[in-house]
Parts: C-alpha cells; sequence; structure tokens
C-alpha cells in the first residue's frame, strides 16, 4: 500500500527485538489469534508494552478493557497491575473468551483476570449496577461503532485520576471524513466529540505507524 510500510515494520521489529521482548506466553497469546474472529486486530508488543507503562505510571490496580480477543493485550494489561491487581477483559465472543483464557493460564495470570463473555456494553452497565471499585485505567478496543457507549460506561466505573486508551482511532487515516459511510469510523469521530465536550476529561491522539500499518490512539485523564 505505502512504500514506507516496510520500514515502520522493520522499525517496529527492531524497537520489540531491542526493548520489548516477548516471552513464549506472549507469543503464543499472538500466534492464537490467528484463528480468531478478528486475526491480527491484537496490539502490536510495542503498544501492549505502552499500555502496562501506563498503568505502572498511574499505578493502576484494577483495569477493565472492552474487546478481550484472545488476551494478548489483557496478559501485558494483567502483568503490570501485579499480583494483587485485577483486570476485568468484557468479550463477546464466547470462542475468543476461551482462547484468552488458555493464554491468561499460559501466562501465570489467569487468577488476576475476569474475562466476562456477552455484550461488552451490557457487561459493563451491570459492573456498574454491581457497585463495583472504580477502575484506575480502561482500555477501549472493541467494536468501534459502539465506542461511545463503551466511553459513557467508562465514566460510571472510574474516578477522578483514571485513564482510558482508545485503540484504533486513524484506521488509515479515514478518520478525517466526516461524511463517511464507514460505521467504525463515526464510532471514532463520535466518541472523541463526546471527550472533547466533557469538561471531566483532558485528552489527546497519537498517530501510530509500525506492524499494524498507520492508526492510533486516544489517550484521556479524567481530572474530576
Ligand atoms: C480492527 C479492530 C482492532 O481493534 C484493531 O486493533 C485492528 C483492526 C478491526 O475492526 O478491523
Ligand atoms: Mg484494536
Amino acid at each position: 500500500m505505502y512504500e514506507s510500510e516496510s520500514a515502520w515494520r522493520d522499525v517496529d521489529a527492531y524497537f520489540v527485538d531491542t526493548l520489548v521482548p516477548e516471552d513464549q506466553a506472549l507469543v503464543e497469546a499472538r500466534e492464537s489469534g490467528r484463528g480468531s474472529s478478528m486475526p491480527q486486530a491484537e496490539v502490536a508488543a510495542n503498544q501492549g508494552k505502552l499500555l502496562a507503562l501506563l498503568c505502572g505510571m498511574v499505578g493502576a490496580r484494577r483495569v477493565l478493557e472492552f474487546g478481550t480477543l484472545v488476551g494478548y493485550s489483557t496478559v501485558w494489561l494483567a502483568r503490570a497491575v501485579g499480583d494483587a491487581g485485577h483486570v476485568t477483559s468484557l468479550e463477546l465472543e464466547e470462542n475468543n473468551a476461551a482462547v484468552a483464557r488458555g493464554n491468561l493460564e499460559r501466562a501465570g495470570v489467569a487468577g488476576r483476570v475476569d474475562v466476562v463473555v456477552g455484550s461488552a456494553a451490557e457487561s459493563a452497565w451491570r459492573l456498574v449496577e454491581e457497585g463495583v471499585e472504580p477502575y484506575d485505567f480502561v482500555f477501549i478496543d472493541a467494536d468501534k461503532p459502539s465506542n461511545p457507549e463503551y466511553l459513557k460506561a467508562s465514566l460510571a466505573l472510574t474516578r477522578a485520576g483514571s485513564v482510558i486508551v482508545i485503540d484504533n482511532v486513524v484506521r488509515n487515516g479515514a478518520v478525517v471524513d466526516p461524511d463517511s459511510a464507514d460505521a467504525r469510523v463515526q464510532g471514532v469521530r463520535a466518541v472523541l466529540a463526546d471527550i472533547a465536550r466533557d469538561s471531566r476529561l483532558e485528552a489527546t491522539a497519537l498517530q501510530t505507524v509500525g506492524s499494524k500499518g498507520w492508526d492510533g490512539f486516544t489517550v484521556v485523564r479524567r481530572v474530576r
């Protein structure tokens, strides 16, 4: 597609080799994604490490993830919260969740992760009803049309100081088209607009290139 894409991949490989070695559990988790409902949708190793670093920087003990898939990012998040921490990860597909549980077991973190199967929005609102403790860190990485709903639920499940990261906010540049017929693009644009007008939230968005092509993250800090 882009001539530079092979260079992006080479640089990612160099960064990952140098700074982000994956252990066997992460390698197997990534490879297991090939058989999932969305092959290769998991984050890159250096992106997973970024999530883990952000969790460490805010001292996250409780993490909520929308979109487990096969649990690759979940392994990074679960390792980041330490053995006193907890991750709740919401996944629509039972088959993906089953693969994820195996990956979490191999990574030695199954005991600190709940993979909840079903509609992520319904599962999240159920957590609100149950009155769970607030989450310190949220990673939104599920179906993109539901991003605004996931943000709304996240705001019912976090506190001042919590951090929310949203994956896939660029999608090869498609995000700039206000008339896009792609519901995923509209889901991203709608959630960015919601964030922008919410005085509780401070946010930025960053484009990324690398082994995942051209995409990006939104990083949000809840200030009150
Ligand atoms: C898609 C979803 C993701 O979360 C991702 O990281 C890459 C691709 C997708 O919907 O195609
Ligand atoms: Mg993603």
